[in-house]
């Protein structure tokens, strides 16, 4: 029998902690959270994604009458970043969730589906991808969805015949 232990490091930043431009990233996350069309579970999330140029595109979520339809706000903001912007690599995507109460005290992580295609993301451009999460009492920060989604699916996996 072997054992493998796989280890993640998660950093927990004060506001006042943060370097300017991740603050200014966080805050557009939180403002993205107006956009966000969530009828059905009323709780909004927004998401900011800083490209290589500096350009920051936001997304938010954006729920369907047919639930299954809907989107998450990272896919909303990566997809339209890499659709606008393809030769930009992603460097950072900051994320905040609120629902009635106001913006979560603890952070939200991004769902499985999303951290697949932030793999796919990172793997696509060959560029690590640091990731903002927002809660009011500190936000964590991660260098690379590798702390978030260990063995993860690659492109080594596949082969296409
Ligand atoms: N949601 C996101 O947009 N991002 C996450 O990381 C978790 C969940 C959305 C999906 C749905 O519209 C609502 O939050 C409740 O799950």
């Amino acid at each position: 029998m072997k054992e493998y232990i796989i280890n993640s490091t998660i950093r927990v930043y004060d506001w006042d902690e943060l370097a300017k431009e991740d603050q200014i990233l966080l805050q557009a996350a939180k403002d993205a959270t107006s956009g966000s069309y969530a009828p059905y579970s009323g709780f909004c999330v927004g998401a900011a994604v800083q490209l290589a140029d500096g350009a920051i595109v936001i997304g938010s979520n954006q729920e369907n009458m047919a639930f299954p339809s809907g989107l998450c706000a990272e896919r909303t903001a990566l997809f339209a970043a890499n659709a606008q912007y393809p030769k930009q690599p992603v460097l950072s995507l900051a994320i905040a969730a609120r629902n009635k109460a106001g913006f979560l005290s603890q952070p939200i992580t991004p769902c499985g589906a999303c951290r697949q295609v932030i793999s796919g993301i990172e793997q696509r451009y060959h560029q690590p991808i640091r990731i903002l999460l927002y809660g009011t009492e500190g936000i964590h920060v991660v260098d690379s969805i590798n702390a978030l989604l260990p063995l993860q699916f690659t492109d080594i996996d596949l082969s296409p015949i």
